[in-house]
């Protein structure tokens, strides 16, 4: 019989090319969650949709009675922006916090095989004090967005059996089937860069963005893994690319793959900047667990975007 997997979220950024990806292997059952979005209609071929309120927990019961129970649930779902969170975080706190997914995946017979549940979680649970945090470090959030990513991972720590926390950097590449409306970071410095005229951005704050196919290939290695050895997991894991770059060197490799002109590229501090939302300065994470325990080779930063600008022309 085909393993069900179901991706909560599967109308936002990731959720959709991680459906997109998924939907050619034939030997799984695909359903996929939107919440206010209709379900876009080439997503439709190959996977189930349902509507969720991951809130309240209404639309579980409907996933119960079509799908049944999964053998794998990816958590994309969230309040993804942190600017969003801070102006709202009794929404942040609800929305980011699976509780009700946990206590839905709970409610199945303990005789049951357990569920893998891969959490989408982000590297701003960190402060940003120092470079290449590791899985082990101290957490120790700056913004709400990161404060609900951190309860978030004690939840599921705390109450499930079988999961695994990816902590994502900044996710880039081509944007979905169907378009996502929140700004994307190459396209946006593309669409910035491309007016030609000066432009602004910091030199002081690092990440190591990944590319969205990375992140696609680690969740499916994590699939594969669980359905063929059935051993359970109680994991966390940096996912970010092997560069560690500021927003102004990001800048400079659109620029050069693009051939723009690199001298229009402005760089300030952080400190200059107000977005409305405390952002940390050094977030760069070491991926060292990531790369041994599933033997995988993550894309360049200036190979993603290589790929991504392709889809631009
Ligand atoms: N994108 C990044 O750069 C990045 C970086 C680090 C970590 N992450 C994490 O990775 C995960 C995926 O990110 P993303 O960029 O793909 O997020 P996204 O594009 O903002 O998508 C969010 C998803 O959550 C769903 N959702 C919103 N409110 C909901 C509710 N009340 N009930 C059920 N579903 C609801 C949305 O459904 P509708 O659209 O149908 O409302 C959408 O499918 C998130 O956990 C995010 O924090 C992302």
């Amino acid at each position: 019989m085909n393993k069900r997997v179901l991706i909560i979220g599967g109308t936002g950024y990731l959720g959709q090319h991680l459906l997109q990806q998924s939907s050619s292997d034939l030997l799984l059952s695909l359903a996929f969650t939107h919440h206010s979005s209709s379900p876009p209609q080439t997503l439709l071929l190959n996977a189930l949709p349902f509507q969720l309120d991951l809130q309240t927990g209404r639309g579980f019961d409907q996933i119960t009675h079509q799908f049944g129970q999964p053998d794998v649930v990816v958590n994309c779902a969230a309040l993804s922006v942190p600017r969003a969170c801070e102006t709202d975080p009794a929404l942040a706190m609800s929305l980011n916090v699976p509780s009700t997914l946990v206590k839905w995946l709970s409610s199945f017979p303990e005789t049951n095989k357990s569920t893998l549940l891969i959490h989408l979680s982000t590297d701003q649970v960190y402060q940003g004090t120092k470079s290449f945090y590791k899985e082990d470090d101290e957490t120790l959030p700056v913004n709400v967005y990161g404060k609900s990513k951190v309860a978030a991972e004690e939840y599921v720590s705390n109450n499930c059996s079988n999961f695994v926390i990816l902590r994502s950097s900044i996710i880039f590449g081509p944007q979905t089937i169907s378009p996502v409306s929140k700004s994307l970071p190459i396209q946006w410095m593309d669409g910035v860069l491309a007016k030609g005229q000066e432009a602004e951005f910091c030199h002081d704050e690092f990440r190591c963005p990944v590319y969205v196919k990375d992140v696609v290939s680690v969740i499916q290695i994590l699939i594969d893994r669980w359905i063929s050895d059935g051993k359970k997991s109680q994991l966390v894991l940096n996912v970010g690319g092997p560069d560690r770059v500021s927003r102004a060197q990001m800048a400079e490799t659109v620029a050069r793959v693009r051939g723009y002109n690199t001298s229009l590229i402005k760089q300030v501090s952080a400190s200059s900047v107000d977005r409305g939302v405390k952002s940390p300065a050094d977030i760069s994470m070491d991926i060292s667990r990531l790369i041994e325990t599933l033997d995988f080779t993550p894309t360049s930063f200036e190979d993603g975007v290589k790929l991504t600008i392709e889809t631009l022309k």
